[in-house]
Formats: structure tokens, sequence, C-alpha cells
């Protein structure tokens, strides 16, 4: 069998995996990446790439078919369709696009990619089943960056019609019912999605209201668009499997009837767990952290030069998140002085309206011992929040009432999620409120908003 020696090995080639793996290439180090499926990983191959294609084409869609009921904007459209075959050649294209850009970034730097699945042997060697048959990789350091897999639920297991995020991404037809299962991040940017292609769309969520890792006032809009949409919503309900025919969903929601839920795919998307199975986690006996890897703020495990990235390390499971780990943790190999000391991880949620949020809610806030100030400025008296026909949403800001420095900014409105960067950086900056007041913000632009926020916190708003 064949034996290598590396300095670097790293497991997985999503996001965390890629990223460290071209930072400790740029860095000299001596590496080497294994993937077992594609690079890319989740994020790229079956997540956040694809379903924003598929987001922004259902948008597109659902944009004609406005057009062609009544004009606003004079212009006129009949009968549109969708070829929702010719979407996801479109999408599959845009993934294949970015699939090569990271094989050719990896060639650059100099990482040796190897395609195979890799399983710990003990915390420095490792055994990759590859195409070309099996070797032993020797590492002084491993980047375990295996990533997540769509959680199952027991009465419902993936399936024939029942599915997950993947399948979704990638279905033949625009289905005519669809159930959702859960109405976290995926359960209602995929299930808008599908609603404006035409399907009808029935949302099953355990909590009382949908996106609970978001506060209230966040998600109410998102509901109000849903129910525009003609999106069944059924909250505090529990999906107890499917009738005998397999045609439909039982679902019995609190204190009402059990019903059953006719539809042609029943997408479960109730959360992502950490991938630790056949990676050999049991050889290294790693401490855990529930179903993650425990890691600490150099994203170290328990055991030494054996170092945990993205979401194999529990939430939040964001690509971004493990961008930044896997780029600090080569950093930490080449010798330097790095701590994951982020002050915020943005958070976007892609739906209808966008959701952004970074930082403290006013609640959380209040909890961890500040007295605070907060305002909201609605896009309702933006102006181009109206040229976009999109006025439904605000910006909101909390800041601490002492020194004003800001704690906390989200935001809820079409194309928010471009704005997420102006708030990370104002948190990681330690802006206080007068310094995005003293800041001139370009007009007309939905990033005035954040400004006239925050001079409403101040009492200084102009424009409402
Ligand atoms: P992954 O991307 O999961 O990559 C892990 C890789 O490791 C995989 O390619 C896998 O094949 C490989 N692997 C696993 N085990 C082995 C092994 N034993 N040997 C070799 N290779 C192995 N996040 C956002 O920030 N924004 C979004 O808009 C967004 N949208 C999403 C939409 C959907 C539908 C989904 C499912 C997720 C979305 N996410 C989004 C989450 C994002 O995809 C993940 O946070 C991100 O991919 C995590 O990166 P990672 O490198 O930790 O793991
Ligand atoms: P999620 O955690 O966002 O939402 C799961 C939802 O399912 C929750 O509302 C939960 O209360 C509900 N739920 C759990 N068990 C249930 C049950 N038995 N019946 C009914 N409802 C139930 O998980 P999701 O949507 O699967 O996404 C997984 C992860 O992927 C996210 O947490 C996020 O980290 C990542 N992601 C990020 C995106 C982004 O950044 N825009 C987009 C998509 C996914």
């Amino acid at each position: 069998m064949r034996e290598i020696s590396v300095k670097v090995l790293v497991i997985g080639g999503g996001p965390g995996g890629y990223v460290c793996a071209i930072r400790a290439g740029q860095l000299g180090l001596d590496v080497m990446l294994v993937e077992e499926q594609a690079l890319g990983g989740t994020c790229l191959n079956v997540g956040c790439i694809p379903s924003k294609a598929l987001i922004h084409a259902a948008d597109a869609y659902g944009h004609a078919v406005a057009q062609s009921v009544a004009a606003p904007f004079g212009i006129r459209v009949e009968h549109p369709s969708i070829d929702l075959a010719r979407t996801v050649e479109w999408k599959d294209g845009i993934v294949g696009k970015l699939k090569g850009g990271v094989g050719a970034l990896l060639k650059r730097h100099k990482v040796k990619a190897v395609r195979g699945r890799a399983a710990m042997l003990d915390g420095k060697t490792c055994r990759v089943e590859s195409d070309t048959g099996p070797q032993v990789i020797r590492a002084e350091h491993v980047v375990l960056a295996t990533g997540s897999q769509p959680a199952a639920l027991p009465a419902l297991p993936f399936g024939g019609r029942v599915i997950s995020s993947t399948e979704a991404l990638s279905l033949p037809s625009v289905p005519r019912r669809l159930a959702v299962i859960g109405a976290g991040y995926i359960g209602l940017e995929l299930g808008t999605a599908y609603a404006k292609l035409g399907a009808e769309v029935t949302v099953i969520e355990a909590e009382e209201r949908i996106l609970p890792a978001y506060d209230a006032e966040l998600a109410r809009p998102v509901a109000r668009r849903l129910q525009a949409l003609g999106v069944e919503v059924l909250t505090r309900a529990r999906a107890t499997g499917l009738t005998p025919d397999g045609a439909a969903l039982r679902v019995e929601p609190a204190g009402a009837a059990a019903r059953a839920v006719e539809a042609d795919w029943f997408l479960v998307a109730v959360g992502r767990r950490p991938r630790t199975a056949d990676v050999g986690l049991d050889q290294l006996d790693l401490t855990m952290n529930g179903p993650a890897v425990r890691i600490d703020e150099r994203c170290a495990t328990s055991m030494r030069n054996v170092w945990a990235i993205g979401d194999l390390t529990g939430e939040p499971m964001l690509a971004h998140r493990a961008m930044a780990q896997g780029a600090m943790v080569a950093e930490i190999i080449a010798g330097q002085r790095r701590v994951f000391d982020k002050v915020a991880i943005p958070a976007v949620c892609f739906t209808d309206p966008e959701v952004v949020t970074v930082g403290l809610s006013p609640d959380e806030a209040r909890a961890a011992g500040h007295t605070v100030q907060t305002a909201t400025f609605p896009f309702q008296a933006n102006g181009r929040a109206m040229t976009l026909a999109s006025e439904d949403g605000f910006v909101r800001v909390v800041a601490r009432a002492d020194n004003h420095v800001i704690l906390g900014i989200a935001a809820v409105g079409a194309g928010v999620s471009e704005l997420s960067s102006a708030f990370s950086l104002a948190l990681e900056m330690g802006a206080r409120l007068e310094d995005i007041a003293g800041t001139i913000h370009a007009h007309p632009t939905l990033g005035e908003a954040f400004h006239e926020t925050a001079l409403r916190v101040l009492g200084e708003a102009l424009h409402v």
C-alpha cells in the first residue's frame, strides 16, 4: 500500500476544508486535501449556491407571474411558464463553474487534492480509499472538516418521496403539492421558492412560530409574505409519518384534530447533524460537545495537532464561519498566534423578505446585562425600497445606552443580505451610533435605512 507523509492533511473539501488547504498552501505548507464526493462540499454542491440559484429563478418567475396578473410597471407578460429542468441545468452550470474554480485554486497553491474517503487510524495516520486504491497518509497536523448531513426523523426516514434539501434542489418538475417539515432556514428558503414556482406548499413546524432561531419581530414580515403566497403554515405541529399508501403526511397540530397533508414530495428540513461517522473518530476518542466535535478558541480538539472546523464542530453551521475557521487553523499551523475572536458571525436567511442578524437582539443584549437603546427604521420610509417595490421590513439597531457602542444590527427586507457586510464591519470595528450617523450613505440605497436607524436611536432621524 502506498504511504505518503505530509505536513497538513485536511479531510473534507467543503468551504472549511478547501479554504484551510488554500491558506496553508499560500503559507508554504505541504498540504493534502481528501474529499470523497465533490470539491466545495455541501455549500457549493447541494447547499448555499444551488439554493440561492433556485431562489433567484423562483423570484424571477414570481415577478413574471405577478406582471401577467397586474402590470404595475407597465410590463405586459402573457402566460409565463417554467421549465424546471432548464432551471436545474442553469443552476448546475453555476455549481460546475465554481467547482472548477476551487480545483484551480487548490492547484495554484500546490495543494495535493485526492478524491477518496478518509478514515483516521490514529491521530497522525489516515487511510484513504481512493480511485487508485488505498493509501496511508501520515501527517503532522490533521484538520477534520467533514461537515454535516441532513437530520432524519425516525417516523419519516429519507427515501422515495421523503426527501432532504439535496433532492429538493433538483426536482424533475415543479410539484403540484409540497409538504415541508421544519420552518427553519431550509424549509422556508425552499418552501418559498417552490410556492413562487406554483406549488401548493404546506409547512409543518414543531415550535410556536416560524424561524424560531430568529426573534419574533424579524420573523413577522416573513410570515406575512408566506401568507400572501398562499403557503399554509401549521405551527406546534408534529409529523408522525406517512399514511399507509404513502400519499399523505399524518400531522398532529397541538390542540387540533390530526389531519393528513397530501403532497408529491415531503421535504424534511429539521436541522443538520455533524458528520462524525465513517471518518474514524472512534479511533481518536475526541472529546465531544453533544453530536459535534468539541473545539477551543483555536479550533484545537482534545488531541494535539488534530484540529476541527466547520459544521463538524456544531452551530452556527454556516459556510462563512467554516471558511474563517479554516483560514485561521492554517495560520496557526504555520506558526501564527491566532484565536477565533470574531465579535459576531452574521446570519442571513434568504427568505422573502430576507432576514439578516449580526450580534445581539435587544432581548439578548439585556439578558447579557446591558442597558440598551434600540430603534427600528421602516423600509416604507426608504426611497430605494419603494423603487424596488419592496417596502415590507425594517432595520434595527441595538446599542449600549452608556457609550453608544453598537451591540447588534438586524434587518428584514428584500435584498438586505447585501447589507450584512456593512453590519458585520460596524460590529467588528466597535462602531458607536455616532460612527454610523457620521458616515455618508449613498442615496438612494437600502443602506440609508441603516444610517437612519442609528440617527433614530440618537433621536435625530431625518426621514421618519
Ligand atoms: P461541508 O460543506 O459539509 O463539507 C464537508 C465535506 O467533507 C463534504 O464535501 C464531504 O463529502 C466531505 N467528507 C465527509 N466525510 C469525509 C471523509 N471521511 N473522507 C473524505 N471526505 C469526507 N450556509 C451559509 O452560510 N449560507 C447559506 O446560504 C447556506 N445555505 C445552505 C443551503 C442548504 C440547502 C444547506 C444544506 C446548507 C446551507 N448552508 C448555508 C450551510 C453550509 O452549506 C455549511 O455550513 C457549510 O457547507 C459547512 O462547510 P464545511 O466545510 O464544514 O462542511
Ligand atoms: P434549522 O435548524 O434552520 O430549522 C429546523 C426547523 O425544524 C426548526 O424550526 C425546528 O423547530 C423544526 N423542527 C425540528 N424538529 C421538527 C419536527 N419533528 N417537526 C417539525 N418541525 C421540526 O434547520 P434546517 O432548515 O434543516 O437547516 C440546517 C442548517 O443549515 C441551518 O441551521 C443552517 O445552519 C444551515 N443553513 C443555512 C442557510 C443560510 O445561511 N441561509 C440556508 C440553509 C441552511
